[in-house]
């Protein structure tokens, strides 16, 4: 059996969190369910799914002790994803997962975004010249499968020095098939009742598994864009040469490859795609997202110091990742024993943590389902319950990228905005999908007119 086929047989695995929680996500209004389950039950409430307990957590005082106070008796869980991660840093525990963060965190620091601001342009301008063809020919596209597309590119081109060397519409539906959870399930029921249709759904996944395993290997074998000697794909390479770094071998690299292309882009490219689409309700907000941009670079590029002060086009975006936080849940499992809001945690218990509930819940944010960017003006967070929001995790095993995430969108859609004007023209109000990132269910399909 193929590596490909081997992982795909794992879809669907009736062991799984996501095959549990499954009858929650399939409901019309998951979130819903889940809110109002949590209102009823409390902050921190046991699930009985099949016979075994998964503690609910929305309360941040519990959210807090897991991540934070006694995040070392937490580890991360991540076997439905096995195949999209193999052993990247985001899956490890303990001193593992420090060796391997600490070298690469220099690279998502701050003073790198200098050197990485032109690469995000050129990222971003090359978008806009494709958008423009949409524009011309007025025909309607998938905005998501956009939006991801440009954040590979701009993580390739910042992170790897490379041009994206691989097909991200094909690549990208390859980790759906992963990533959409709810439909391992189905998978499943098809292999048990042994219908004709399994052939094709489970040949379906492990093609698409082969297909995202090539992926780092055409990374490495791309010819550097720029010819930049300190990039985070030469640090990893010069780890795997290094002895006194046993933790880099090959596969770990290989691996580091893939968790980027897969946490470094979906979750940028759904916060754009959500931003779009609230813009899409809410014009004035892109008029004033346009303005701002006028006032502060006007007609020329943008620097990265401008991109730092559009202060309300970042809290469009922070409010966006409020409302639709892409890592709706963060998973975790009880390495021994513990006791959260009187329930006793027995080793193995699963955790389900969701910054979603939290986000919208009325004791942390004043009427949480309206759009306000106003609350993300600058000085905001003197005023915010902490740990009521996390869009990006909290404690040390928070986002990696979330700053350069932040910087890649504002950019974007400053950019973007000035020269669009994108309307969703989808059939009513988007439902919420949650897999393991929350998707716009059915897509986002977008037309677009171009400013003169
Ligand atoms: C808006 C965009 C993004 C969002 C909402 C987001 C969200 C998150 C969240 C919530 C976590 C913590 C997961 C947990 O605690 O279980 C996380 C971890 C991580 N993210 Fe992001 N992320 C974004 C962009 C990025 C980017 C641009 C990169 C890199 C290019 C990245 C790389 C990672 C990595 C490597 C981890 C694992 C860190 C660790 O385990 O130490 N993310 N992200």
């Amino acid at each position: 059996m193929s590596e490909a086929h081997a992982y795909a047989q794992t879809l669907g695995d009736e062991q799984s969190i996501w095959s549990k929680i499954s009858p929650i996500m399939n409901a019309d209004d998951p979130m819903g369910v889940l809110m109002r389950m949590s209102e009823r039950y409390g902050g921190c409430f046991p699930i009985k799914l099949r016979s075994e307990k998964i503690y609910f957590l929305s309360d941040i005082d519990h959210i807090r002790h897991v991540l934070v106070d006694n995040v070392d008796n937490y580890g991360k869980y991540f076997d439905g994803l096995k195949p999209i991660f193999g052993k990247a840093m985001i899956t490890v525990d303990g001193a593992l997962w420090q060796k391997i963060r600490r070298p690469q965190q220099e690279y998502f620091h701050p003073k790198f975004y200098e050197d990485y601001f032109p690469h995000l342009l050129t990222a971003v301008k090359l978008r806009a010249e494709k958008w423009s063809g949409f524009a011309k020919s007025g025909e309607t596209f998938e905005l998501v499968e956009e939006t991801w597309s440009l954040a590979a590119d701009m993580v390739c081109r910042a992170l790897f020095d490379r041009e994206m060397p691989f097909n991200p519409h094909i690549v990208f539906g390859a980790v759906k098939a992963y990533t959409d959870t709810a439909n391992h399930r189905s998978i499943r029921l098809k292999k048990e009742r042994g219908e004709l249709v399994e052939v094709t759904t489970d040949e379906a996944p492990a093609q698409a598994i082969g297909a995202w395993l090539t992926l780092p290997a055409a990374i490495i074998d791309a010819l550097p864009w720029q010819q930049r000697e300190k990039t985070l794909l030469t640090m990893l390479q010069n780890a795997e040469a290094d002895p006194s770094m046993p933790a880099f071998d090959h596969q770990q690299v290989l691996d580091e490859l893939k968790q980027y292309l897969w946490a470094g882009t979906e979750t940028t490219a759904l916060t754009l795609g959500w931003i779009f689409y609230l813009l899409s309700m809410h014009p004035e907000v892109a008029e004033k997202i346009r303005r701002e941009g006028r006032n502060v670079y006007g007609d020329r590029e943008p620097t990265c110091a401008d991109v730092q002060r559009l202060t309300y086009t970042r809290s469009v975006m922070l409010e966006t990742l409020r409302l639709y936080p892409p890592a709706w849940a963060l998973i975790r499992t009880a390495l021994g024993k513990d006791k959260i809001a009187g329930f006793l945690i027995a080793p193995g218990d699963r955790i389900v943590l969701s910054p979603y509930v939290v986000h919208h819940n009325p004791k942390y944010w004043k009427d949480p389902e309206q759009f306000r960017p106003e609350r993300f003006a600058p000085g905001s967070i003197k005023s915010r319950v902490k740990y009521s929001y996390l869009p990006f995790g909290a404690g040390k095993r928070f986002c990696i990228g979330g700053q350069l995430a932040q910087l890649e969108t504002v950019l974007a859609l400053t950019l973007l905005l000035r020269r669009f004007r994108p309307e969703y023209v989808g059939e009513g109000p988007v439902k919420i999908e949650p897999t393991v990132t929350l998707v716009p269910k059915g897509g986002l399909p977008f037309r677009l007119c171009e400013i003169s």
